[in-house]
């Protein structure tokens, strides 16, 4: 099967680019920090707000473009705890923009069978919205499509914290003085328990941070960072991050394919050809890490 199956192409580019997509090779988890909305306003002499509203039809295309493709997982950093430090009118803009766009966009994401579901300290959220989230993953727990992760009022920190304490409380319920947490422990008390860890991470407007975001999650992504601002966001760009992913080559700290290994040993044939190691260890050069 080809991309194009799945995706009518809207233009030549988006054709060009789904061309390059190898639909069975698609990262199972694609998380985004979607940044840019205020510089993108800024540049168009608008008020930040429009760069949110235009935010918003940026994340429907996406939203839909990955549905299609079949993807397993798509998280979108939509408020960070960090957020409320920003002046309380754009704040409660932010609030009643995702409540429009669950509002309008349900039918949908129904139709399309995606699954919502939200992250983070969601209890500390305006009521009206934490209500409208309710009925929201409610009406969507029965889909068996893309799980839709929107990040609200989330930091990795405190994600982290979060899982902690809910594993002392665990311990200290059930007496459990020999306990011991392994990796496994830790990722089942996160908010995304179950979900796969995000092969690739992509972040818009050209900051080199993390930001808080998945910090467990993200050990082993891929990063990839455009200049583009998120309302600027398209289809387009997100075909190329996958196309980009694709060709990357993911060894989880070990030495990959034959012919990375070839390499990283000093083994002439099998490897580039323009010879190995010149210290005749014998022993890669590479750090050990990933
Ligand atoms: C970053 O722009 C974006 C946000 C603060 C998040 C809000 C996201 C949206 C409105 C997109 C819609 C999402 C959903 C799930 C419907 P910024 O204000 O930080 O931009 P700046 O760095 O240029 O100021």
């Amino acid at each position: 099967m080809k991309a194009s199956d799945l995706l009518k192409p809207a233009n030549r580019e988006e054709a060009e680019l789904l061309e390059k997509v190898d639909p069975k090779r698609l990262p199972n988890h694609v998380a985004i920090i979607m940044d840019g909305n205020g510089r993108w306003a800024e540049r168009r002499h608008l008020p930040r707000v429009a760069g949110h509203r235009a935010g918003v039809k940026a994340a429907r295309e996406v939203i839909e473009t990955c549905a299609r493709l079949h993807l397993p997982c798509l998280t979108l950093y939509a408020f960070s705890l960090e957020n409320w430090r920003r002046p309380q009118a754009e704040v409660d803009f932010l609030m009643r923009l995702l409540r429009e766009y669950l509002k309008r966009e349900l039918p949908v994401i129904r139709k399309n069978n995606i699954r919502l579901l939200v992250i983070g300290r969601s209890a500390q959220l305006p009521e009206a919205v934490r209500k409208d989230i309710a009925d929201a993953m409610n009406l969507t727990a029965r889909n068996t499509g893309m799980k839709l992760v929107v990040a609200l009022n989330y930091g990795g920190r405190a994600e982290l914290a979060d899982a902690f304490n809910a594993l002392l409380d665990h311990i200290r319920a059930n007496g459990l003085s020999a306990f011991r947490a392994d990796e496994q422990t830790i990722s089942d008390h996160l908010y995304t328990a179950g979900l796969p860890d995000p092969d690739l991470l992509i972040r818009t407007s050209g900051e080199m941070r993390v930001s808080n975001f998945l910090l467990w999650q993200i050990a082993y992504a891929e990063i990839y960072v455009t200049e583009a601002l998120w309302p600027d966001f398209s289809r387009a760009r997100l075909l190329e991050a996958l196309v980009d992913y694709q060709k990357r080559e993911r060894r989880y700290g070990g030495l990959g394919s034959p012919r990375a290994r070839a390499t990283a040993a000093g083994n002439v044939e099998g490897a580039d050809g323009r010879g190995g190691r010149s210290d005749g260890s014998g022993r890669s050069s590479r750090p050990a890490r990933g």
